[in-house]
């Protein structure tokens, strides 16, 4: 008998293989070759993807088998949901797999800002000790911004707390008694951008959150605030913020995503007060062993028809 095919298009986790045994036929494509990815999916049963390969109509139309599309991470903004449900394939991801990883890197991202870290590791790696140019704010006693009060959200609020901050938050769909629960004050975004020292971004990317930090939303903000985005691309105009930060209006920013990517251009690129990192949110050890596991158990239930429960 045939073996399904599982078609993997990006770097997963050894952990994915040892969910599939012998059972299935596993055969790897560079997901970002267009042409070696449309030829690939057509024998394809399954096809698991992280956040680089672009699942969209043509890739579902180079297939007649595919049964089930994996994205080994949370988001599912690379995937044509509408399209695979129109076609009949199942669409499973690993929704709770990474959110630690991610909490932690925009916390990451923002201590680094704080504190100028690459700039002054750039100076000493070039064998310069420059310790005057590089001076720092501290976090605790600021207020912090969190735009998204979901599970990442909430992972950056809590570890946020524990520098002795106050938090506020906007997110328009949860209550201020759910918030307040969390310790954490509901405002307006025009309320947050006004109070915020820091901003972290913790947004799913769709037609309402695309662009929703751009130049009006920067200019209402605190003078020299320090922005941080490991959520998506798009959410924060790349342009107006590194504008912002040129002129002094943004203090600093910790970007992790970009509206284009893979991309090796932006105007955030250079600029001494912004650290940049290549969508490294998910990209820990553990992350991707449980991203793996959970998609590539969701992907054998798929495969034999099964009921595939949420995560
Ligand atoms: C996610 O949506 O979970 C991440 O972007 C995953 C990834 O880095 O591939």
């Amino acid at each position: 008998m045939t073996k399904p095919v599982v078609l993997i298009a990006e770097k997963l986790a050894p952990s994915v293989l040892d969910v599939f045994g012998d059972g299935l036929e596993v055969r790897h494509v560079d997901g970002t070759d267009r042409p070696a990815l449309l030829a690939a999916v057509a024998d394809a049963d399954a096809l698991l993807v992280r956040s680089a390969t672009k699942v969209d109509r043509e890739v579902f139309e180079a297939t007649t088998k595919l049964k089930v599309v994996a994205r080994a991470g949370v988001g599912l903004d690379n995937v044509e949901v509408p399209v695979a449900t129109e076609r009949g394939v199942m669409v499973v991801n690993a929704p709770t797999s990474n959110i630690v990883s991610a909490a932690e890197h925009a916390v990451a991202l923002l201590l680094a800002t704080a504190r100028q870290v690459p700039a002054a590791h750039a100076t000493l790696q070039n064998h310069e000790w420059k310790r005057s140019r590089f001076n720092g704010v501290e976090v605790h006693g600021k207020t912090v911004g969190v735009v998204g009060l979901g599970k990442i959200g909430q992972l950056f609020a809590a570890r946020l707390a524990a520098f002795g901050t106050t938090i506020i938050a906007y997110d328009p769909y949860v209550s201020a008694q759910r918030a307040a629960q969390l310790g954490i004050e509901l405002v307006t975004l025009e309320e947050l951008l006004e109070r915020s020292d820091f901003i972290s971004i913790h947004l799913p990317k769709t037609p309402e959150t695309k662009g929703l930090i751009g130049a009006e939303q920067l200019a209402k903000a605190k003078r020299g605030v320090i922005i941080v985005n490991a959520a998506r691309g798009g959410l924060v105009d790349e342009q107006a913020l590194a504008d912002a930060v040129r002129d002094g209006q943004v203090g600093g920013a910790g970007i992790d995503v970009f509206s284009t990517e893979p991309t090796t251009e932006s105007p955030l690129f250079g600029l001494e007060n912004v650290v940049v990192t290549p969508h490294l949110g998910a990209s820990t050890t553990e992350a991707q062993d449980r991203a793996g596991t959970d998609v590539a158990k969701s992907v054998l239930l798929a495969l034999q028809g099964e009921f595939v429960p949420d995560a």
